[in-house]
């Protein structure tokens, strides 16, 4: 089958768009032919590679999916050849103690599926194999490039936003890298739960798509001082939540910028994994700090109920042919992306 793959680290030309070996499911999977794939920036942590991770190799990554099932593997008998799905990217081991309890994000075993799995074993191919507990019926009233971009980024944002944070109506939520795939599911999530969302982001066109988002504010980086817009919207009180997955530039920031018993919710570190914190804040101004990662088949289940509902809808703003992948790569490690680029594989 093409795929597109790499067999070392590096920049984008470890790329390779090419023939790989048919997957072949195993005992409780099925084998997807592949429609439609999206971006997540752990595509990029996987090529470039990241300290104390080693990743199988050779590497296909992507870990959201809709396609059509193709194939059984043995044992498989609650979905049929034909059945139109979308994928979770959680593998885990499903019977310890953690996945029985319905948190497989605890458990050992669990792999991101298109990022810690493999060799050749994510979804930029014709065809790829999950889990039969990955899969759920794809929603009927989007496309294929819309369905396969609803998944992982909104997922983690859910956990973030619901089960970490608890998000209340009313709060007021600064929301960084708010134009990207995590960010402006959050912009959008924030709305429905009666929230608050203000956004930072990089320009005056993002800061447009952030307001068609749901952001209430939006504020421009390197325009605007956060900290002062911060404390001119919420009448100098500071924000209840903080929204991050840029890490280690704004973290000072943040730290300004949450009111007293405010709380930071975090599943990621673009720029940077160590930042520098004053702990004297941490306890006087008594924050919760709350790391968050993926989220549970349950929290997928309940995000794809408001997509079901129209209440969120996947931000795809671009779609390349799974042989242009590295086009969206690039955009994404040059930040010049809005919302989710999807890739079609038909
Ligand atoms: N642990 C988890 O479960 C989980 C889940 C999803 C994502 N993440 C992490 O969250 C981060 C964002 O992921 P994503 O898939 O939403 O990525 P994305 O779609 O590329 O969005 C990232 C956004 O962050 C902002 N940004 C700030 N500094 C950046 C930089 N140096 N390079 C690129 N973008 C930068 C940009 O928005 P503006 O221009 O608007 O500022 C960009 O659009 C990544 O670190 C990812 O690994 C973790
Ligand atoms: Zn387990």
């Amino acid at each position: 089958m093409k795929a597109v793959y790499f067999d070392r680290h590096g920049d984008l030309e470890v790329l390779k768009y090419g023939d790989v070996p048919d997957p072949v499911p195993g005992p409780g999977e099925v084998l997807l032919r592949v429609r439609a794939a999206a971006c997540n920036f752990n595509d990029i942590w996987a090529r470039q590679g990241l300290p104390r991770v080693e990743l199988p190799m050779p590497h296909v990554s992507g870990s959201d999916a809709a396609g059509e099932i193709v194939e059984l593997g043995p044992g498989v008998t609650n979905v049929a050849v034909g059945d139109e799905v979308i994928v979770h990217a959680v593998r885990a081991c499903r019977v310890c103690k953690a996945c029985l309890s319905g948190q497989e994000v605890f458990c050992r075993g669990m792999r991101i599926w298109g990022f810690q799995t493999g060799p050749y074993d994510g979804s930029y191919a014709q065809f790829a194999k999950v889990q039969v507990q990955q899969v759920a019926p794809k929603p009927k009233h989007l496309s294929w490039t819309d369905a396969a971009a609803v998944s992982t980024s909104l997922v983690s944002v859910w956990r973030m936003l619901v089960t970490r944070a608890r998000t209340q109506p009313g709060e007021t939520v600064l929301v960084w890298g708010a134009s990207g795939g995590t960010g402006s599911f959050a912009l959008q999530l924030l709305r429905v739960l009666g929230a608050r969302p203000i956004a930072v982001t990089s320009s005056r066109e993002k800061a447009a798509f952030c307001e068609q988002m749901g952001a209430e504010h939006v504020l421009l980086q390197g325009e605007h001082d956060v900290h002062a817009e911060v404390r001119r919207l919420t009448d100098n009180r500071g924000v209840d939540i903080v929204f991050d997955h840029v890490g280690e530039t704004v973290w000072p920031i943040s730290i300004e910028c949450l009111r007293w018993g405010g709380r930071m919710v975090i599943c990621g570190a673009t720029e940077g994994f160590t930042p520098q914190i004053d702990l004297r804040y941490l306890w006087n101004k008594q924050l919760s700090f709350l790391g968050s990662h993926i989220g549970t088949h349950e929290e997928w289940r309940d995000s794809l109920k408001l997509v079901e509902q129209r209440k969120l809808h996947p931000p795809v703003t671009r779609v390349y042919p799974l042989s242009e992948l590295v086009q969206a790569q690039a955009a994404m490690e040059e930040r010049r992306l809005m919302g989710k680029l999807a890739i079609d594989c038909a």
